[in-house]
């Protein structure tokens, strides 16, 4: 459906996010036929740049971003004639007034996209302010991390707050612009087979992997500040635990979602300096292989001593009626035995078994939500085995692949979410309270750690982390699912 003309002001225009997903995202927007006239897109960074520049810039990442396959000569030229690009300095304000220029005096849908440090997020706010450019129309997008703890967090959301209303403001999560993400709405609330059965009666625990297989890439001022707790488990990792866990909303309107997913994040369980040790663990690569070469340690990557986690699992516990008793166990890290992001729904096991010993073992079952990659849904149940042997069972998969089922292609996150902030629908973007609920819940952990309650784990890369990850889960009498 072809949204409204529209100005996207990308600040960061030159950077990473804008080369590997901004402009692809929005080049396959126009091949989808999205835009309607003048839509336009205005790139700007403190570099000096012609718009000609720019626009070869744009078409070399779309083709390095982009399938070849999926790159139409017509449509990227009409893309293309759509970038400008104007220098400005986001910190001194210098180049405001070229942007305004720019845009004119219009009141299309104004979309200011911050793909720069979050530093720079309040003095470019002042600035959009100072020039003249926000209007009733206009929209900011902001990109992780907001803040490293609450109290920063506050401090941006203040600074933003006061240029920007809420209803303006959209805080990224791209984990919930992926499919398999929206999908599990989707499974939860548009069928009755699962709802009934999704509380404590019936569920033993929850799990929830983000693994990738990469390291500090070229990430190295932010990442090592930051670490595997902020830049994963505050934002993508709690999200996904909200969907999981969450009420049925009383309609996908965004403040309806929000409020469910507030609800969630607000009844986790504190986890506090004594309990840290018990309830987390905190890993760091070593040297080891990966993706079928042999690759550094973290810190011989960093080039210094550290003690920042590129690995963390939490045993996470939500207070309410639904899910008291129920573990969520979380994990994530940089530099693990595979890429792979899933959450698995651990059912029950059956309350008694009428088959007999020589029926072998009746597994409990799983409902496997497949992230990324080979998007699908997998429910593990028991059946018989075939055959005149009698009646032994097995565990076998009810299994629905997104790419055997759909011809269609799977649309990177970004795409979805940079035109539902087109739109203005909030639905998919974390609404301030969220995002400070999760930090109120991340800060203890993230103390009794900087208080070195508690040690950095190392673990070979190319493994599945520290053995005390495993020891988390195992001394409850459980186990990770195993990922094939
Ligand atoms: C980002 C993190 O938000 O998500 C990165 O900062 C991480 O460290 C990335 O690699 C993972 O995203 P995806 O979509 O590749 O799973």
């Amino acid at each position: 459906i072809p949204v409204e003309p529209f100005d996207f002001i990308a600040f960061g225009g030159t950077g990473d996010l804008a080369e590997r997903k901004l402009l692809p995202a929005l080049y396959q927007r126009q091949r989808a036929g999205q835009f309607t006239e003048p839509t336009r897109i205005i790139g700007t960074s403190r570099a000096k740049m012609t718009h000609k520049e720019y626009r070869e810039f744009a078409k070399k990442a779309i083709s390095d971003h982009v399938k070849a396959n999926e790159i139409d000569a017509q449509e990227l030229e009409t893309f293309i004639a759509r970038l400008h690009y104007v220098s400005a300095d986001g910190k001194t304000g210098e180049g405001f007034d070229a942007i305004k220029k720019q845009v004119g005096d219009s009141d299309r849908i104004r979309v200011f996209y911050m793909a720069v440090a979050p530093a720079l997020f309040g003095d470019i706010a002042k600035h959009l302010k100072g020039s003249g450019l926000i209007c009733q129309n206009s929209r900011i997008v902001v990109e992780k991390p907001i803040g490293r703890d609450l109290a920063s967090a506050q401090a941006l959301n203040d600074q933003i707050g006061s240029y920007f209303d809420e209803h303006q403001i959209f805080r990224i999560d791209h984990y919930l612009g992926k499919e398999t993400v929206q999908n599990l709405m989707a499974l939860r609330f548009a069928n009755m087979l699962y709802e009934p059965l999704w509380n404590s009666a019936h569920i033993d625990h929850v799990q929830i992997t983000v693994a990738e297989t990469v390291g500090l890439e070229d990430r190295i001022g932010y990442y090592d500040k930051a670490g595997a707790l902020r830049d994963m488990v505050q934002n993508h990792i709690l999200q996904l635990l909200c969907l999981v866990a969450m009420e049925a909303p009383s309609s996908m309107d965004a403040d309806a979602v929000r409020d469910e997913k507030l609800k969630v994040l607000r009844s986790l369980k504190r986890i506090n300096g004594q309990e840290a040790p018990k309830m987390t663990v905190r890993g760091q690569y070593r040297a080891g292989a990966s993706a079928g070469g042999a690759v550094k340690g973290y810190q011989e990557e960093l080039g210094a001593q550290s003690t920042t986690e590129t690995f963390v699992a939490i045993k996470a516990e939500i207070e309410n009626w639904r899910w008291a008793g129920v573990p969520f166990y979380l994990r994530t890290g940089k530099r693990l035995a595979t890429r792979v992001s899933e959450i698995v729904i651990e059912f029950k096991h059956i309350p008694h078994s009428i088959f007999g010993d020589n029926a072998g073992r009746i597994l409990a079952n799983q409902l496997v939500i497949r992230l990324q990659p080979d998007e699908g849904v997998k429910q593990w149940i028991m059946i018989k085995d075939p055959g005149p042997g009698g009646m032994r069972l097995r565990n076998i998969a009810l299994d629905m692949s997104f790419a055997q089922s759909f011809q269609e292609r799977n649309p990177d996150a970004y795409e979805r979410l940079v035109m539902d902030v087109v739109r203005g629908n909030q639905t998919l973007f974390m609404r301030r309270d969220e995002v400070e609920a999760a930090w109120k819940w991340i800060d203890p952990i993230q103390g009794a750690w900087a208080e070195n309650l508690q040690e950095t784990q190392g673990y070979t890369s190319g493994t599945w982390g520290p053995s005390s990850a495993i020891a988390l889960i195992e001394r409850d009498g459980r186990t990770w699912h195993e990922s094939t």
